[in-house]
C-alpha cells in the first residue's frame, strides 16, 4: 500500500480560505471552553471530548471549572474529589492522568502551562494532536492537529488509504495536515477542521452538498465518500464474567478502592470473585457475617476491549465490629442516602442507583 500526496502552496492557501470562510458562517464559536481561552481551560476539554461527544461533555466541563478553576487548584486536589468529577465519562486514565500533570505543571512550571509543544507532549496524557489543539487555539501558536475528526475529512479529501491504527494512515495524514493548517488564523482553522468533522463530513452520509472543501475532494469527485477512510476490520473482543459481591448493612455498602492502575484505577468499586462457591471465604476475610442474599439482574457493561457480564449480589450482614475495616483505607463503608465525593465507574454507579431505588 502507497499514499502518495502533494499539495502545492497555492491548493493548500485555498483550502484554508475555504475552511475559514465556512468558519466565520458555520463553525462553533460558543462552546464553554471556547469563552475566556486559556491553555488550562482548553486542555481540559481536549481531554475529556477526545472519547465523549460535545453534548455529553459540557456539564461535566462547567463542574469541573468551578471546582478547579486553575491548575494550581487540580493539582492541589486530592484524587478521589478529581475521579469524582469524572464518574459516568469513562476511560479514568484521562482523569488521572490529568491531575498527574496538573502536578507537573505545579512543581516543574510554577504553576504555569508550558508553550512549548515538545514540553507539552511531554505530559502525561497529552498527545501530538492534543497539544497542538491546546496551543493553537488558546495562544495561536502554529501547530497542526490530527484527531479522529480531522482524519476522516483529511482521508476522504485525499483519499489516504488505510485507517485509524495503521502506522501509513497517520505518517501520510500528518504532513498534509500540517501543509494545509494556515500561519494566519490557525486557531480557527484548526476549530473549524474539527467542526467540519463533526458537523459535515460525519461517519455516515456526509453533508458534501455544504461542504466548503468540496471543490478539492477526490472522494466527492470519484464518488467514494462511502469507501473512506477504509474500514477496520471488525475485531471480536473478548467476554469476561464477574461476580459483584455487596455487603449491606441497613443503607450502607461496602466498597473497596481500586489499585493505580486498569480499567477502574483509584476508583471505588464493588468487590468482586469468580466464583459463588468463593464468597464464604471473602465475606470471613472482611470478618462479615451473613444473614442473607439477594442476586439483582445481571448486566453487561462493554469496554474497548472487552465485554463485561456482571453479576450482581447483594449479601446482607449482620453488624459487625467497624474497627476491622475502618482501619484498611482501600475499604470504606458507603452510605447510600449520601452521594459520597469519589470517583465511580459507570457499572458502580448504575449498581448504586439502583440499590438507592430498592424498598428498604
Ligand atoms: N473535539 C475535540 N476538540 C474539540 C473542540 N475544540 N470543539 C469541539 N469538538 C472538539
Ligand atoms: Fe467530506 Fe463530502 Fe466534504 Fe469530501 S465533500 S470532505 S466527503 S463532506
Amino acid at each position: 500500500m502507497t499514499n502518495k500526496t502533494t499539495i502545492s502552496a497555492k491548493s493548500a492557501q485555498l483550502f484554508s480560505s475555504q475552511v475559514l470562510d465556512w468558519f466565520e458562517l458555520q463553525g462553533r464559536k460558543h462552546l464553554p471552553w471556547q469563552q475566556d481561552k486559556t491553555p488550562y481551560r482548553v486542555w481540559i476539554s481536549e481531554i475529556m471530548l477526545q472519547q465523549t461527544q460535545v453534548a455529553t461533555v459540557i456539564p461535566y466541563y462547567q463542574r469541573f471549572m468551578a471546582s478547579f478553576p486553575t491548575v494550581i487548584d487540580l493539582a492541589n486536589a486530592d484524587e478521589d474529589t478529581v475521579l469524582h468529577h469524572w464518574t459516568g465519562l469513562g476511560y479514568y486514565a484521562r482523569a488521572r492522568n490529568l491531575h498527574k500533570s496538573a502536578k507537573i505543571i505545579r512543581d516543574q512550571y510554577l504553576g504555569e502551562f508550558p508553550d512549548d509543544i515538545e514540553q507539552v507532549i511531554a505530559l502525561p496524557g497529552i498527545g501530538r494532536s492534543t497539544a497542538g489543539a491546546i496551543l493553537s487555539l488558546s495562544l495561536h501558536k502554529h501547530h497542526a492537529i490530527l484527531d479522529g475528526n480531522v482524519k476522516r475529512v483529511l482521508a476522504r479529501c485525499y483519499m489516504v488509504q488505510g485507517h485509524t491504527g495503521q502506522a501509513i494512515y497517520e505518517k501520510t495524514l500528518w504532513p498534509i495536515t500540517e501543509v494545509l493548517t494556515p500561519k494566519k488564523g490557525v486557531a480557527n482553522f484548526n476549530q473549524a477542521m474539527m467542526d467540519l468533522g463533526a458537523m459535515v463530513c460525519t461517519r455516515s452520509k456526509p453533508k458534501c452538498e455544504i461542504c466548503p472543501i468540496q471543490t478539492a475532494c477526490l472522494a466527492f469527485a470519484g464518488a467514494e465518500q462511502a469507501n473512506y477512510p477504509q474500514k477496520k476490520p471488525k475485531k471480536v473482543i473478548p467476554e469476561k464474567q464477574t461476580i459483584m459481591v455487596i455487603p449491606r448493612v441497613d443503607q450502607k455498602v461496602l466498597m473497596e478502592k481500586r489499585p493505580p492502575t486498569g480499567i477502574w484505577g483509584g476508583l471505588w468499586c464493588f468487590l468482586e470473585i469468580s466464583e459463588i462457591d468463593t464468597l464464604d471465604n471473602l465475606l470471613a476475610k472482611l470478618n462479615l457475617k451473613q444473614l442473607s442474599t439477594l442476586p439483582l439482574d445481571k448486566f453487561r457493561h462493554t469496554f474497548s476491549h472487552f465485554h463485561l457480564d456482571i453479576e450482581p449480589v447483594i449479601v446482607d450482614c449482620e453488624i459487625l465490629p467497624a474497627k476491622e475495616i475502618s482501619e484498611n483505607s482501600t475499604l470504606q463503608w458507603y452510605n447510600l442516602t449520601t452521594n459520597a465525593s469519589v470517583g465511580l465507574a459507570a457499572s458502580t454507579q448504575k449498581l448504586i442507583t439502583q440499590l438507592q431505588q430498592l424498598p428498604i
